[in-house]
């Protein structure tokens, strides 16, 4: 699929600083004078916020794994049609907290669903988008697990955030293996291809970690309008 905008998304354990990170990237990228469109997965359309509910918040029986995959395969199907292509479209930037590789590293990895059903299931779902570059902040789960607890995260977290967005929800609330098959997940991703993904340090301050991902991604910006994803 080919648009001219830029396609760039924050992947992460809990706790990485995504939201942090990606506000003042989108920050960074409006004083430069570039449109960009910041959104989060799964929502970013009223089906999908809905669908998030759903997920993060579902009450009574465990919501089985595979239904779990789809509803976020839904939501992200959804997102690419009603906002993200046509934004790309436009030449605009979008910034995408979480997309497509974040269902391989906790669907896949965390969950230990076959990556090579979910990988044609992803296809399907994003009609073949992808991303101009991934960015990985790479903090181990114990530590981003740690700071999603501080009150200076969740302050941030409620600051930045979108509306409707609960600082602590089911998905954090999996057990210590999980969240390192998950981060172990991320790092066999970015690491098989490291062209497509920006890996950054997490554990430095938020000046710091967005200095780096600012170096990696400005590179970037010359051909923006030209970028075929
Ligand atoms: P976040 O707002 O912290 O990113 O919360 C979203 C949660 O949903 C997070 O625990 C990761 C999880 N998630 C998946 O398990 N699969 C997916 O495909 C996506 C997009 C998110």
């Amino acid at each position: 699929m080919s648009c001219r905008g830029l396609f760039l998304t924050f992947e992460g354990p809990e706790g990485s600083g995504k939201t942090t990170q990606s506000a003042l990237l989108a920050r960074r990228l409006e004083d430069a004078g570039h449109r960009i469109l910041a959104i989060r997965e799964p929502g970013g359309t009223a089906v999908g916020e809905a669908l998030r509910d759903v997920l993060l918040n579902h009450p009574g029986q465990p919501l089985d794994v595979r239904a779990e995959t789809l509803i976020f395969a839904a939501a992200r199907a959804q997102l690419v049609t009603e906002v993200l292509k046509p934004a790309l479209d436009q030449g605009r930037i979008v910034l995408c907290d979480r997309f497509a590789d974040s269902t391989l590293a906790y669907q896949g990895f965390g969950h230990r669903q076959d990556l090579s059903l979910l990988r044609p299931m992803i296809e399907y779902a994003t009609g073949g988008l992808e991303p101009s570059l991934r960015i990985f902040l790479d903090i181990p789960p114990a530590d981003g697990l740690a700071r999603c607890r501080t009150e200076e995260h969740k302050d941030a977290r409620n600051r930045l955030a979108h509306a409707g967005t609960r600082e602590w929800n089911r998905m954090d609330a999996l057990d210590l293996s999980f969240h390192q098959r998950v981060y172990e997940g991320y790092l066999e991703l970015a690491g098989q291809d490291p062209e497509r993904w920006l890996t950054v340090d997490a554990k430095e301050g938020p000046a710091a970690v967005h200095a780096r991902i600012w170096d990696g991604v400005s590179v970037l910006l010359p051909n923006a309008a030209e970028a075929v994803v």
